[in-house]
């Protein structure tokens, strides 16, 4: 199957500038777990965000000798440099062009680096979709369709998360039984007749709870689950998440959303604390946060839920509707206290 994403014979290469942009996003059924080449030992399905995005512009100089400059918001950052080299080196098979010149890359993202935003995955979606304008040019167009699912094939090889990020709105990465045409090889749009308008216009606020580096990177937390007990059976608890998430997404199910969504939460930080050597990501803020949360639903029944990510930052779900008002009045009251600097990353996932 990977065949199909083999280089095209070179017609020339030549200096060129290419820029892409592209959203970062946010898991709701979680993907926790990898095998060789960025296989994903389980599905996953995310919301794109409309705003926290990496903007990326390439300057590719043709017949230099293969390097790797990077500037982050106008610093060099030589760590990132070395990551993107080895990372270009390791698809050369599906772009036979790629070590055949000199790069200077300039990223920048529009959100705080210390966010916990996936930086990632927008980083190496806008990259991919670099690679993909420049791969038109030195080996001739693609329809618009291939170039997409290649530049998310491509963008799964440098981040696993990042092959969702290609798509707007809900975005499925896995093989699943639920969804037509899924692959653990790149990412696929949720077909949008199956979704409920309930769950098409949502916001997601970023508590920022601790902004420093993580103790555990996502790379050892993967690495993780291959001795974690409880692995196979959250591989497969995922898989019935979906057949589960398919239902509400059709019928327009609120509470079993959050219920779900908060549920695949807290399993990746449980799968967390169940490895060995056991890790907790969470910081008293961030249980601090949750309880409010589930308070504040109590007494209000107001549809405001969370997910995490690898990390301690909570974002805060909810949907863009009469409802939102009084939500966002209790974050700036109740949860804004708990953060390391008042710091909210504000955004919205509307499709
Ligand atoms: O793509 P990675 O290797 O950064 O892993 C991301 C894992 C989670 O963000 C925790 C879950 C997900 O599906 O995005």
């Amino acid at each position: 199957m990977e065949n199909e994403f083999l280089g095209n014979k070179i017609f020339e290469v030549y200096s060129q500038t290419v820029s892409a942009s592209c959203p970062s996003n946010i898991a709701l059924i979680k993907y926790w777990g990898k095998y060789a080449d960025q296989i994903p030992a389980n599905p996953s399905i995310s919301y794109t965000l409309n705003n926290c995005k990496t903007n990326t512009s390439i300057e590719f100089l043709a017949g230099e000798k293969f390097s790797v400059r990077t500037l982050l918001a106008g610093n060099e950052e030589p760590k990132f440099a070395e990551k993107i080299e080895k990372y270009f080196r390791n698809i050369e098979k599906y772009l036979p062009w790629i070590l055949k010149g000199k790069y200077i890359i300039k990223t920048e993202n529009t959100f705080p680096h210390s966010s916990g935003i996936a930086s990632s995955a927008s980083g190496f979606g806008a990259i991919a979709k670099c690679l993909m304008e420049l791969d038109g040019y030195f080996s001739g167009k693609l329809a618009d369709e291939i170039i997409i699912k290649k530049a998310s094939f491509l963008a799964r090889l440098g981040s696993g998360s990042a092959c969702r990020s290609l798509y707007n709105g809900l975005v499925v990465w896995g093989k699943t039984a639920e969804v037509e045409n899924s692959s653990d090889l790149f990412a696929v749009p949720y077909p949008d007749k199956e979704i409920h308008s309930a769950f098409k216009n949502f916001n997601d606020w970023v508590l920022l709870i601790h902004e420093g580096e993580k103790s555990v990177s996502s790379t050892v937390g993967h690495g993780l689950m291959k001795t974690n007990p409880y692995a196979e059976r959250r591989f497969q608890e995922a898989h019935e998440n979906f057949k589960i998430l398919k239902e509400i997404l059709r019928t327009g199910d609120l509470k079993n959303f959050i219920k779900l969504v908060e549920h695949e939460a807290l399993t990746l930080h449980a799968m967390m604390m169940m490895s060995d050597p056991a890790f907790i990501l969470m910081k008293s803020g961030t249980l601090e946060v949750i309880n409010k949360i589930w308070e504040f639903r109590n007494t209000t029944g107001l549809p405001l839920f969370f997910t995490l990510d690898a990390g301690a930052n909570v974002h805060l779900l909810f949907p863009g509707d009469k409802s939102e008002d009084k939500i966002k009045e209790f974050i700036i009251k109740e949860l804004l206290q708990h953060t390391q600097n008042n710091g909210v990353v504000k955004d919205v996932m509307r499709f």
